[in-house]
């Protein structure tokens, strides 16, 4: 065969499936979909990012086309395709002590004015929603640990949840690449974690025991106990409407101490009735200054 000759014909392979279309209707059925079980907001100019990600989840579920999985979200809340889904339409990007300006204010503002009242059993709560696979609750752990050695025999606890079931798990087993740990120190790296025989990082114990991983939605009720000394929720709201949003505020305030904190992302603002009792106290950190409304929904 010369380089010229014409590609061999093939003629015993089957055609290649054509890629399936997202439709303007079916697309806005996902929209609604995802907006009414999730929170989650896809305005029209998201279309085309919405249908390379409805591809993927094709390829990865065995779906075999759009209209089949409409009818299986729309008829079957316990199917595969539903986390899926969630995991295609959100991002989990995180990473160690990112927006490190929170972990600061955590230790200098509720960590060591307490430490004695910590020592002697007092109790500390931190909820990090919508933890991903699990950087954000290690954080607040090592944070803590970098302050109390003994944490984990302590009354302190960190809840730590995502809706989605998949980085839960990865959560819990608390395994972490080189290269997601490089915003680690070296000297936090060394104490609190060991190299697995395949090159990866896990948490070690102490972390890993004041964290208790669960899946979540945080547009559904909460079996959760408050108060919260700190609640952590960064990066997710921005995904939500914005009646979404101030409802998520809201409830937010209900959980938190007196005087304690919510840190949230870096493009998301705390909006609405929750503004008269959580004022600003730092980059993007607020603090419950007044009793917040519980009647409110
Ligand atoms: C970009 S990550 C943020 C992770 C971490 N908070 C941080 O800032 O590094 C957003 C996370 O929000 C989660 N999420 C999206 N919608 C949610 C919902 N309705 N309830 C709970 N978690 C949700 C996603 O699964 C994802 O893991």
């Amino acid at each position: 065969m010369t380089l010229l000759s014409p590609a061999p014909l093939r003629q015993n392979r089957p055609p290649l499936p054509e890629e399936p279309q997202l439709s303007e209707s079916d697309f806005q059925r996902i929209a609604a979909f995802s907006q009414r079980e999730f929170g989650l907001c896809q305005s029209g100019d998201k279309k085309q990012l919405v249908h390379s990600r409805l591809i993927r989840l094709l390829r990865e579920t065995g779906c075999p086309d759009i209209a089949t999985l409409l009818l299986r979200l729309e008829t079957d809340p316990q199917c595969r395709e539903r986390t899926a889904l969630i995991s295609a339409l959100t991002t989990n990007v995180t990473a160690f002590f990112r927006e490190p300006h929170h972990f600061r204010q955590l230790a200098d503002e509720l960590l060591r004015p307490r430490l004695e009242a910590l020592r002697r059993g007092a109790r500390l709560r931190i909820w990090s929603a919508g933890c991903s696979a699990g950087q954000e609750p290690c954080s607040i752990a090592l944070t803590i640990l970098d302050h109390l050695p003994e944490a984990c025999r302590l009354n302190i606890r960190i809840l730590a949840t995502d809706i989605d079931a998949a980085m839960i798990s990865r959560a819990r087993r608390g395994l972490y690449s080189a290269e997601e740990c490089s915003g680690l120190s070296a000297q936090m790296e060394r104490e609190h974690f060991r190299t697995t025989p395949d090159g990866q990082r896990q948490i070690g114990p102490e972390a890993g025991e004041m964290i208790r991983y669960a899946a979540l939605n945080l547009i559904e009720d909460w079996p959760v106990q408050g108060p919260f000394d700190a609640i952590f929720c960064r990066n997710v709201a921005i995904y939500f409407d914005k009646p979404t949003q101030m409802t998520l505020w809201q409830r937010f305030a209900r959980l938190l101490a007196p005087g304690g904190l919510l840190f949230i992302g870096h493009s998301e603002r705390v909006s609405g009735p929750a503004g008269d009792c959580l004022t600003s106290a730092g980059i993007t950190t607020y603090r419950l200054s007044a009793t917040p409304d519980r009647r409110m929904k």
